[in-house]
């Protein structure tokens, strides 16, 4: 049966990109070498790593005045690494839910944090609007996309101090006017590879604002100045990332994955709205079009595990929606075809059918 992968991440990747992967873990690039095999301090290596950042460079539109570097650890790493690296005296950060709290924790080990809005109050159902930011803030921390509830940024926030933006979850899935960030970061679990990298991009003066003596490893700088080869990085994540490029190019870039974004999510948000057995749990403003997160409709709440069932006897995969919101979420990352979402559109449908009242 096909199946339907709307994993939250790790997540779908593109056919082709898995395909070329395997092909590389047999032989890379003709070397008689798996990938898993090869050195990092290759000249085939160096390869890959230039072809990801001029490939990210072009398709994100990225300034020449900012710095593309790939580190293990996660986007949980940054959580720290951030505020160990920025945060002098008080940093702002906007609470939209469980991983910007993450971040608020580790960064309170350095300094004062000031939140600046939450969203906590309607169960993070929303994206806070029209806050302050104080000029005096060392920056002030967002998650664009909240991956557990479904909510997004849908404009580059304008700040008086340096932002800085958690994309683990909506990274090239949308354009994004780099220039008002001094930093973008992120898993790519989701968007871009397999889990083992985490991306950050860094306005270089950012690295200037370095506010104490740090262990190498942390230090920004450190894998700024070595390309990401400070220490060995992960190198199948980086080539599977640098396929996702090619193929994100091939296909038309940013503005055509967008609109198909758009257009996949406007399927499933139709859908959610107009059958009377489900609905959504965000406002409609800052609903995300990577995760889309629903619930059995008023009254038929007593159906959710049997839709659940049904789904997945028609090849719908990671449907259930996390703990701490319930019901169902599809991630619509930038690999699930319209046809997935199609699918499961016409599961909800005939689910909607046989139970009607
Ligand atoms: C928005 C967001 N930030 C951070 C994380 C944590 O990422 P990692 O597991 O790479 O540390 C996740 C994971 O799902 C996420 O969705």
């Amino acid at each position: 049966m096909k199946k339907h992968n709307f994993n939250a991440g790790p997540s779908i990747l593109a056919d082709e990109v898995i395909e070329n992967a395997a092909k590389a873990i047999l032989d890379f690039n003709g070397s008689g070498l798996s990938l898993l095999s090869i050195s990092h301090r290759t000249k085939d290596f160096d390869a890959v790593m230039e072809e990801a950042d001029q490939l990210f460079r072009e398709l994100l539109h990225i300034p020449d005045n900012y710095k593309i570097i790939y580190l293990g650890g996660g986007a949980s790493t940054y959580f720290y690494e951030i505020p160990a690296n920025f945060l002098g005296k008080k940093a702002g950060y906007v609470n939209t839910g469980v991983w910007a709290k993450k971040a608020i924790k580790e960064a309170k080990r350095y300094g004062e944090v000031e939140v600046l809005a939450s969203s906590e109050d309607k169960n993070f159902t929303y994206i806070p609007k029209g806050f302050a930011i104080p000029a005096d803030l060392d920056y002030v921390h967002i998650t664009s996309n909240n991956t557990i509830y479904g909510t997004e940024y849908h404009e580059d926030l304008s700040s008086p101090v340096p932002l800085i933006a958690d994309m683990s979850s909506d990274i090239l899935s949308r354009p994004v006017d780099v220039s008002k960030y001094a930093m973008i970061y992120g898993g790519a679990q989701k968007n871009l590879a397999p889990a083992g990298v985490a991306f950050a991009i860094i306005r270089e003066d950012m690295l200037d604002k370095i506010v104490r003596d740090l262990p190498s490893m942390v230090s920004f700088r450190t894998h700024v100045e070595n390309n990401s080869m400070f220490n060995t990085p992960p190198v199948f994540p980086i080539y599977v990332l640098k396929e996702t490029l090619r193929w994100l190019k091939s296909i038309g870039g940013v503005p055509e994955i967008y609109r198909r974004n758009q257009e996949k999510a406007a399927l499933l948000y139709d859908e959610i709205d107009r059958n009377p057995l489900f609905r959504g749990t965000v406002v409609k403003e800052d609903r995300s079009l990577m995760n889309i997160c629903f619930v059995m409709a008023e009254g038929y709440e007593d159906l959710a595990d049997e839709f659940m069932a049904f789904a997945k006897e028609r090849g719908m995969v990671g449907i259930k929606g996390h703990r701490l919101v319930g019901g169902f979420r599809a991630s619509c990352y930038n690999a699930l075809p319209k046809s997935s979402v199609e699918a499961l559109v016409a599961c909800m449908q005939e689910f909607a059918e046989k139970h009607a009242k």
